[in-house]
């Protein structure tokens, strides 16, 4: 097999095999078959598009390309939860601990923030002392201890994705369906849980800006899911303005913190309850065979986590278990603060009909909240708390948000920003907020 002869194949529009797309993901892992040959044919894909035959047997050669967790020592169904990335996405933080709370044991390997979206691992080591680098047996013990792990995603998970991923953002070959549903599902796949549940984002703050592109991929997404024999289902959310009130990591911690004390904002506590409920029927915790039933109990479990205190108690042994500072769950002013707090005033009175949602993320970025490049350091206590979004009537000089930093000149360049992301309009929207849930499929 040559890799010119594959090239040329999807370049001229005709179905690869399976043998051709490991001989191509095996050779690129590697380091056989060069970038330029490996670029030439995500670009040929860009265009071409794949069949959902071709994306399964790449998402399979990419979860195969490197270590497989085996979680088959931890009891009971694992159920993992993914999103796409968005603005404020802070629900693994509060949902992981509330599901574990349940009784699903939570394996769960995440990411760091890149540009206008944050990461889970970011977000978690605002506890002081937290380790989120732990070994496979280290983190397989605390599942099976205290019910719940979460871990930065080792070097050698699905190396093909990671590879590929770095050429296609500088190849402008990222937002292709195929690509993207082949490169999450293949972590998800490596990462060994038994049952999936995943959170497309839509709009201004996710990759998926239309509705319909979201449907898509969660789509392709389930359809590779199953295809490996995992349960699978996606539930589509919106992006259009962040989620909650907070976005930076420590003030998203306290939020988190704040929802499982039960007083978190109302669409952040909605979407972990849709998740959550997905979560514990997937892992069979709920009795119920009448589907509208069997999600009514599961709510009712995820509130009862809340009100009882049980949630908050699994976060704390979370974050001491992987030697952090637990005082921080019942005392917040123990998590990073920033020294500069500055108010962005409304310019004019109105109803704020629309939120640049990624521009947002640029605010926290801006603010020392986010990451440029891999290498960037994080300021934990930056980012913004927002007290106006869609669908808000606010008066002129009233407060839209608090920025958090550390350098006041960072404070000057993200309120211009954030000022030029809020839309104001006199005339009262005919829609007062857009839904949370879109679907589920
Ligand atoms: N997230 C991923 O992991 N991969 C993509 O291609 C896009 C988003």
């Amino acid at each position: 097999m040559r890799m010119y002869d594959v090239i040329m194949k999807k370049r001229n529009g005709r179905e690869l095999t399976c043998e051709e797309i490991r001989y191509f993901v095996e050779g690129y892992t590697r380091g056989e078959i060069p970038d330029y040959q490996a670029a030439a044919l995500m670009m040929a894909i860009y265009f071409q598009k794949m069949t959902q035959e071709e994306t399964f047997y790449l998402t399979m050669a990419m979860a195969e390309s490197g270590d497989r967790l085996d979680l088959s020592a931890i009891k009971g169904i694992k159920v993992d939860k993914h999103s796409t990335g968005g603005v404020g996405d802070k629900t693994t933080l509060a949902l992981a601990p509330m599901a574990a709370a349940c009784g699903i044991p939570v394996a769960k390997m995440s990411g760091r923030g890149l540009g206008h979206t944050g990461g889970t691992i970011d977000k978690l080591e605002s506890f002081p002392g937290f380790q989120t680098g732990l070994s496979e047996k280290a983190f397989l013990d605390q599942v099976n201890r205290i019910g719940i792990a979460i871990m930065g995603q080792t070097a050698d998970l699905a190396p093909a994705d990671k590879k590929l991923y770095a050429l296609r953002d500088v190849t402008a070959t990222v937002d292709n369906m195929s690509l993207i549903a082949s490169s999450i599902m293949s972590k998800k796949l490596a990462a060994g849980a038994d049952a999936i549940v995943l959170d497309v984002k839509t709009g201004s703050g996710a990759f998926m800006k239309s509705r319909e592109d979201a449907y898509a991929l969660a789509g392709e997404m389930v359809k590779i899911g199953k295809a490996a024999g995992k349960q699978t289902v996606a539930v589509i959310s919106d992006m259009d303005q962040p989620l909650g009130n907070a976005v930076g990591n420590a003030l998203e911690v306290k939020e988190a913190i704040d929802t499982l004390k039960g007083r978190g904002p109302e669409d952040f506590l909605e979407l972990c309850l849709t998740l959550g409920s997905q979560m514990l029927i997937a892992g069979g915790r709920i009795q119920e065979k009448d589907p509208d039933a069997a999600l009514r109990e599961a709510r009712k479990m995820l509130l009862h986590s809340i009100e009882s205190g049980s949630a908050l108690e699994k976060l704390e042994e979370l974050v001491k278990a992987q030697r952090g500072d637990g005082r921080a769950v019942y005392d917040t002013s123990l998590l990073p603060k920033a020294s500069v707090v500055v108010e962005v005033k409304a310019p004019s009175q109105g109803w704020i009909t629309q939120i640049a949602c990624d521009e947002i993320g640029m605010c926290s970025l801006i603010l020392g909240g986010g990451r440029e490049t891999k290498e960037s350091t994080v300021d934990l206590s930056a980012g913004l708390l927002l007290k106006k979004k869609t669908g808000d009537f606010c008066q002129a000089g009233e407060t839209l948000a608090q920025l958090h930093t550390n350098d006041p000149r960072k404070a000057e360049a993200a309120r211009e920003r954030f000022l030029n992301a809020y839309v104001i309009e006199e005339e009262r929207p005919s829609e007062k907020k857009p839904a949370l849930i879109k679907g589920i499929l």
